[in-house]
């Protein structure tokens, strides 16, 4: 019988699972361990406007399980003696040198929890990798394990473990309501106890019909394949937004007609400036990673593709934007709006408002932001990514506003890159008395009413439609 689990890493997938895990198990012990301190004060706050990530309806689950069955401690060696499950959940960017760099996720948190486990361990346990990993990683947390229990000092204590893949399908900004309602749930691994062990925990809430089983390879490669089909998706829109702006195309019109077919779908055919998040890009690269190392270069340079659009489209619109300002950006002023990499979410991680804003910054904009979840000191660390020469290059050109229309005073151009909800309930009519003229405003969201916009004097520019054009 499952009491006690725990979950290495407290960010943005361990924080929201663990949470709907004690709220529909309120037989368990739920803690969520993390290295970082400050992070786990945050999660201890007492005021839950300050958890670590934002996530809608986080807070109120978050009000009713801590303290109770929920727990967030930086004690980890103490969670893993206790655990019955041990969920790793760390993060595992990609490599930025030596073998398999700039494709090969790094592995050594992984490895590090591996070890800790090991290390403190008691009786059985069941690993279960959260993360999304590299193929067969499975295999290099097993041979951890079974290797420091050769080693330990005290032969007579004779630890075991199980090792199952749960990957995770949650999507930010509608993480609990994915995880309440999950499409499916994937256990892969070979150790029938184990597998109904959590399978157990999941019919807490989730119908047995939705709950697969597969092997451990299986399971690790449908998260990937999964990944890499919706970035697909997203990249296939993405290119044909450049066929209707030379053609006179409506994206909006051809996304709606080609997803009424049953057999596509009309799930990921927004058009956008690009997928961002932690997952897709760094997933895709793990998959083009591994078909090269088996020898399958025109599968790798298939799944390559769909990320080289993905830059390509972030590019093409900050060339589109230096062209309608006339090819000059000095001296003018640009806002920004949204810099996460979705809507309902602080996370930026690999959001394509990252690069827009460093291309224009290097033309020489002056750049204004606004978001209403990301902070000042993430959008910094994201535009200058530890570059001191970017740093005191575009430091005078960046500044912050928590008002759309004072920051639009006076501005050449509006960006609209992430889809808040309250970007759509902006007076476009107010704001063109605000701006300098010729202004501009950038929709790569499909936010702004057309009919708004035509009724004042602003040039407008929408991605993959080229009536306003
Ligand atoms: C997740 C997945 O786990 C990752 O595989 C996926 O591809 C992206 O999403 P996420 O929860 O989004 O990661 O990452 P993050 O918010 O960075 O949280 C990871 C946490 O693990 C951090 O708080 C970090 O401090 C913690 N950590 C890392 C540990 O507690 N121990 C370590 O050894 C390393
Ligand atoms: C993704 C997967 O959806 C999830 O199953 C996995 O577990 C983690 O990775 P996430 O990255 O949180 O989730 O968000 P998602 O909703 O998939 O959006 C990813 C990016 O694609 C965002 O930048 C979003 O704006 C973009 N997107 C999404 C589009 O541009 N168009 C769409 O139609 C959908």
């Amino acid at each position: 019988m499952i009491k006690n689990i725990c979950c290495i890493g407290a960010g943005f997938v361990g924080g929201p699972t663990m949470t709907v895990f004690a709220d529909r198990c309120p037989h368990l012990n739920v803690t969520v361990v993390d290295i970082n301190e400050k992070k786990i004060n945050l999660w201890n706050s007492n005021n839950l406007d300050n958890l670590p990530i934002f996530e809608p309806g986080l807070a109120e689950i978050i009000r009713r399980t801590r303290n109770i069955n929920l727990f967030f401690s930086t004690n980890i060696e103490e969670a893993i003696k206790q655990a019955d499950i041990v969920f790793i959940s760390v993060n595992t960017p990609i490599k930025t040198s030596g073998i398999g760099a700039g494709e090969a996720s790094d592995l050594k948190w992984v490895e590090s929890s591996a070890r800790t486990i090991a290390e403190f361990a008691e009786g059985h346990t069941i690993v279960v990798e959260k993360s999304t990993l590299p193929v067969r990683t499975a295999q290099v947390i097993k041979e951890i394990l079974d290797n420091n229990q050769i080693n330990k000092k005290n032969i007579n204590k004779v630890n075991t473990f199980s090792i199952l893949s749960n990957p995770e399908f949650l999507a930010e900004g509608t993480a609990l309501n994915d995880l309440e309602n999950p499409d499916r749930v994937l256990i892969g691994g070979s150790d029938e106890l184990s597998i109904n062990a959590l399978k157990d925990l999941y019919l807490n809430w989730v119908p047995i019909e939705k709950i697969i089983t597969t092997s451990l390879w299986s399971s690790e490669l449908s998260k990937l394949t999964a990944n890499a089909f919706l970035a697909q998706r997203i990249s296939s829109i993405n290119s044909i937004t450049a066929v209707c702006e030379v053609t006179g195309g409506n994206i909006k019109q051809v996304s709606k007609a080609v997803g009424l077919d049953s057999r596509i779908g009309d799930k990921f055919l927004n058009p956008g400036p690009g997928f961002g998040g932690s997952c897709f890009k760094k997933d895709i690269l793990n998959l083009v990673y591994l078909c090269k190392y088996f020898n399958l270069p025109v599968v790798a340079n298939y799944w390559d593709q769909v990320i080289k659009l993905n830059e390509w489209q972030k590019e093409r619109i900050y060339k589109k934007i230096v062209e309608k300002l006339f090819g000059n950006l000095s001296e003018k002023r640009i806002l920004i709006l949204g810099f996460a990499f979705k809507a309902n979410t602080n996370d930026t991680r690999e959001s394509a408002a990252i690069q827009i804003s460093k291309d224009l910054l290097n033309e020489g904009a002056s750049l204004v932001f606004y978001d209403p979840k990301v902070t000042k000191k993430q959008i910094l660390d994201d535009l200058y990514q530890i570059d001191e020469i970017k740093k005191n290059s575009f430091s005078k050109n960046i500044s912050f506003s928590n008002d759309v229309y004072n920051a639009a005073k006076g501005s050449d151009a509006i960006i609209i890159l992430t889809e808040w909800a309250e970007f759509k309930r902006i007076d476009w009519a107010m704001i063109s008395t605000l701006m300098r003229s010729p202004s501009w405003i950038f929709d790569t969201r499909d936010i702004v009413n057309d009919n708004d916009i035509k009724k004042t004097s602003l040039n407008y520019w929408k991605l993959g439609n080229a009536q306003l054009d």
